[in-house]
């Protein structure tokens, strides 16, 4: 992708020009008498600093000369609604997720041609095979938003950067909960926090080019390097796991805080909990 930066900064003024008003049929799986789908909803038509995200991923996707977009984590869809919009003409979306709950996503976009869902784990390279589709390669935006953690972005990150084209966009939303920000911090890339326009609990682009001593390998090369790094995240999870209890109990506790962290979210609201996260963010900075 070419026009990496240009298509980050029209997205984003776009967004503070007005923003984008989906039409209706896109919206039409929100059951406005339900009180978690009205907020859902408001995130996507309203935007703002819990749902300015979504209408930024439509702004980019049109504005960009992105040919390959993928997307890990899509739970609900509003993000992939968000991305579908701006979807255009010869650009394709592959969206992966462990769970199939993607309440939101009108039976258009499941039709769509451009469009292919995966179910699985987004580490596990096979996952694309399995759903008969190739691996994803030459990716020109890679956007992530799963579990809220290091160690899955340092993984993910591990996994797809032979995945990458040359030059390509990688977009991390909530790079401010928890311990999210420290690889962020250390990615060596023009990189920007668009927490302000987009996602108040962060939103991490970066702009990733592709050194100059790494060009020049052929698909196969590059696709058996993220097979082996995938096999290679499985392994080190699974020995972490299987020979230390220590690390089973810490890797439980982490997936009953994020699902706590989502029960939260619908008790009190997107908003609510970004607010907790700013203020303990900021008391852990100190
Ligand atoms: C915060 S939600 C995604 C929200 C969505 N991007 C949006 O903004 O509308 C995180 C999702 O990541 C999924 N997830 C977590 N770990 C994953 C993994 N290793 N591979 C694929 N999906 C994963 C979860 O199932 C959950 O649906």
């Amino acid at each position: 992708m070419k026009n990496v930066r240009r298509a980050i900064g029209e997205a984003s003024r776009l967004l503070r020009a007005g923003g984008v008003t989906y039409p209706k049929r896109l919206l039409r799986k929100h059951d406005l008498k339900d009180a978690f789908d009205r907020e859902n909803y408001g995130y996507l038509t309203e935007g703002g600093v819990a749902g300015g995200y979504f209408q930024w991923l439509t702004l980019l996707a049109a504005n960009s000369d992105a040919r390959l977009i993928v997307e890990l984590g899509n739970r609900y869809g509003s993000s992939t609604i968000g991305l579908y919009h701006g979807l255009q003409k010869g650009q394709r979306l592959v969206t992966v997720d462990t769970d199939k709950d993607q309440r939101y996503v009108p039976k258009e976009v499941f039709d769509d041609k451009r469009i292919t869902f995966v179910f699985g784990d987004c580490l596990d390279l096979k996952a694309y095979l399995r759903t008969g589709i190739e691996i994803p390669f030459d990716i020109d935006i890679l956007w992530t938003d799963t579990v809220h953690y290091d160690e899955q972005l340092r993984s993910e990150w591990y996994v797809y950067e032979p995945l990458l084209a040359d030059e390509a966009l990688v977009v991390i939303d909530d790079i401010r909960v928890n311990d999210k920000g420290k690889f962020f911090a250390e990615i060596p890339f023009w990189k920007r926090d668009l927490a302000a326009t987009c996602h108040g609990n962060g939103f991490g682009v970066v702009h990733y080019v592709r050194p100059k001593h790494e060009r020049g390998k052929s698909k196969e090369e590059r696709l058996q390097e993220a097979m082996l790094r995938s096999a290679e995240v499985w392994k080190r999870r699974f020995d972490e796991l299987a020979y230390s209890p220590a690390a089973l109990t810490r890797r439980a506790a982490t997936l009953r805080k994020e699902a706590r962290r989502e029960n939260v979210k619908k008790i009190l609201g997107k908003p609510v909990v970004d607010s907790i996260n700013k203020v303990r963010n900021a008391l852990r900075r100190r």
